[in-house]
């Protein structure tokens, strides 16, 4: 799948797949959604200071690289699903590291770092990459924050179902949450009807909301 890279409103790139005619991150800024939906309203709305993180979409690596520079207090670990890697050759032209003050050198780690094998990035982050689609992936592991940054239901219906979002639910500790940046009515309804609680929070610039489901 071609992915092209681009650049959002807030000058960090993101990037577009022409076949899926869709962008990875929102045009009006890709690091101030990425703060907005995960690290706001993703990791440091969870009190707990031991946090499991389950990705669904690693991509670029924005969401892991911003939990890794923002985690305050926490101690993460952190597993990201992506059965369609970005190739080196993207990975290496991306802005962010530069743009949110990281060191290059860690952000390469994550994507340079081999599949299905967890690493200790510090004594505070350890990560762990699978090529397994959300759909097929098996753990022992229980998470109390699901980032949920699949591609749009448009797009990729098939990883909103209820068989699927219910899998979500199981992979989760009790007081976990799954976060996302959708708000579409039939996607809070499916969560809803799983047994989530489901909260509409205020969405990043120019989206109304977005979506946060907590297992209670
Ligand atoms: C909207 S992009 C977001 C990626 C990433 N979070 C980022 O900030 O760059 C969605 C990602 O989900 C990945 N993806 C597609 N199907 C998937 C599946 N079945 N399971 C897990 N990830 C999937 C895509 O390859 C893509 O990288």
């Amino acid at each position: 799948m071609k992915k092209e890279i681009i650049v959002t409103k807030d000058g960090s790139h993101s990037l577009f797949v022409p076949d899926l005619n869709e962008n990875y991150h929102s045009v009006h800024g890709s690091i101030e959604e990425a703060l907005h939906v995960f690290i706001k309203n993703g990791i440091h709305s969870h009190p707990k200071k031991n946090i499991n993180i389950l990705e669904v979409g690693f991509g670029t690596g924005l969401n892991a690289i911003l939990t890794l520079e923002n985690k305050k207090q926490a101690t993460v670990n952190y597993t990201a699903l992506e059965p369609f890697p970005v190739s080196k050759d993207i990975y290496t032209k991306l802005n962010f590291f530069e743009r949110i003050h990281s060191e290059g050198d860690t952000f390469l780690k994550l994507h340079n770092s081999d599949w299905e094998q967890e690493i200790e990035i510090n004594e505070k982050f350890t990560f762990y990459k699978s090529q397994e689609r959300l759909q097929n992936f098996t753990t022992d592991k229980k998470f109390d924050i699901i980032y949920f940054d699949a591609f749009s239901p448009e797009t990729q219906p098939e990883i909103w179902t209820e068989r699927v979002l219910k899998k979500c639910y199981e992979l989760l500790n009790k007081e976990g949450f799954l976060v996302t940046y959708c708000a579409k009515g039939v996607v809070k309804r499916t969560l809803k009807s799983i047994g989530f609680e489901v909260i509409a929070l205020d969405g990043p610039p120019r989206k109304r909301q977005m979506t946060r489901a907590n297992k209670l």
